[in-house]
């Protein structure tokens, strides 16, 4: 049977997958020539640690500041490791500052099972010279976006509560947010839970104030995110780079793709939060799709669930508006490409 008035299906079956098509992106993109002013929002974390390294490394990105949530480890860990990761990467000159420990309400929802006890598995790095900004996460955000010429991207890649209290308590500066690159959420099912990515289901209530806010957003979520893998030789290209930052970057994937074959019998690991970064230098590199999301903050199953809904007509009888591009596609070859190339050009 042919087209069913939803598109060609064998048997007429009736889709259960309503996929919105490819949509042009409107996210910011940097050039070498006018890097893109970015904060990144982060709980270092393996794929974090990579995605740091990723903006340190790249010329279309000036990255700002890290900013910490607790998330894959506890907060004081997230915060050392973005000290000692920028240090390692030859940037201990970009501050640090620390946020929320937890949620803002709600369980405390740790991943150290994937990431270890202090966030980066079994890699020691030596302590950096610098020390975290007493302001904290969200005063420093708020003073760089004041300080900013130009309206600053924010890369929010652990649970959202820092980027929630920001619209809570500064809704004058959000016009000089540029865009959301999160990392977070999905389209289909969670890792956490059957319906809930890590990043939304450890603080629902922080991912509904952010999906609400009209902040440009654009969500890498597990649909994207999954096709952005590394296995054991992609850590061996890492290594063989003959930097530090190769073997560090080595490490922490070797790592998770061993937690990963413990979990799930994998081989590869999913580096999840560069594509939110990647995606802020380079153009072409992610395929987005126009959706409506809401974050699902019951206390029942479905608790963390980002409801996307990018069916047009289901749309208009909702009364839904676009409110995310989500990525949709990403070539993984090129994205390793990116990884090695980046972690290459550092110390
Ligand atoms: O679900 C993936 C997300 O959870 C990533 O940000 C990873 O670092 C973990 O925090
Ligand atoms: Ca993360």
């Amino acid at each position: 049977m042919g087209r069913t008035g939803f598109g060609d299906l064998e048997h007429g079956a009736i889709p259960t997958f309503y996929a919105a098509p490819p949509a042009p992106r409107t996210a910011p993109v940097g050039t070498p020539e006018r890097p893109i002013p970015l904060i990144i929002d982060s709980d270092p974390g393996l794929d974090d640690a990579l995605a740091i390294g990723l903006a340190v490394a790249r010329p279309e990105i000036e990255l700002l500041a890290v900013t910490t949530v607790g998330g894959n480890a506890d907060v004081r860990h997230c915060t050392d490791n973005a000290l000692r990761l920028l240090h390692a990467f030859g940037r201990s000159d970009i501050p640090v500052a620390e946020g929320a420990q937890g949620p803002l309400t709600g369980e405390v929802v740790r991943a150290t099972a994937i990431h270890g006890e202090g966030g980066l598995g079994r890699t020691e790095l030596p302590p950096s010279p610098a020390t975290a900004c007493p302001e904290g996460a969200v005063a420093l955000m708020a003073r760089l976006l004041e300080e900013s010429p130009a309206p600053v991207a924010i890369a929010p890649i652990g649970p959202l509560t820092n980027i929630a209290l920001f619209i809570r308590l500064h809704p004058d500066l959000l016009a000089r947010i540029s865009h959301l690159s999160i990392m977070g959420g999905s389209i289909g099912e969670g890792n956490t839970t059957t319906s809930a990515e890590f990043n939304v289901y450890a603080d629902p209530e922080a991912a509904d104030i952010v999906f609400r806010s009209g902040i440009p957003i654009t969500m890498m979520g597990l649909d994207v995110t999954h096709q952005a893998t590394l296995d054991a030789a992609a850590a061996t290209r890492l290594r063989d780079l003959g930097t530090a930052s190769g073997v560090i970057a080595a490490e922490l994937v070797d790592f998770a793709i061993e937690r990963v074959w413990q979990w799930y019998g994998g081989t590869t690991t999913a580096i999840h939060d560069a594509v939110a970064v990647a995606h802020l230098a380079i153009d072409d590199l992610v395929t987005v799709a126009s959706y409506n999301v809401r974050v699902d903050t019951s206390a029942g199953p479905a608790r963390g669930r980002t409801v996307c809904e990018g069916l047009g007509r289901r749309m208009t009888r909702y009364g839904l508006q676009p409110n995310a591009e989500v990525g949709i596609r990403i070539d993984p070859g090129r994205f390793e490409g990116l990884l090695v190339d980046a972690f290459g050009r550092l110390p």
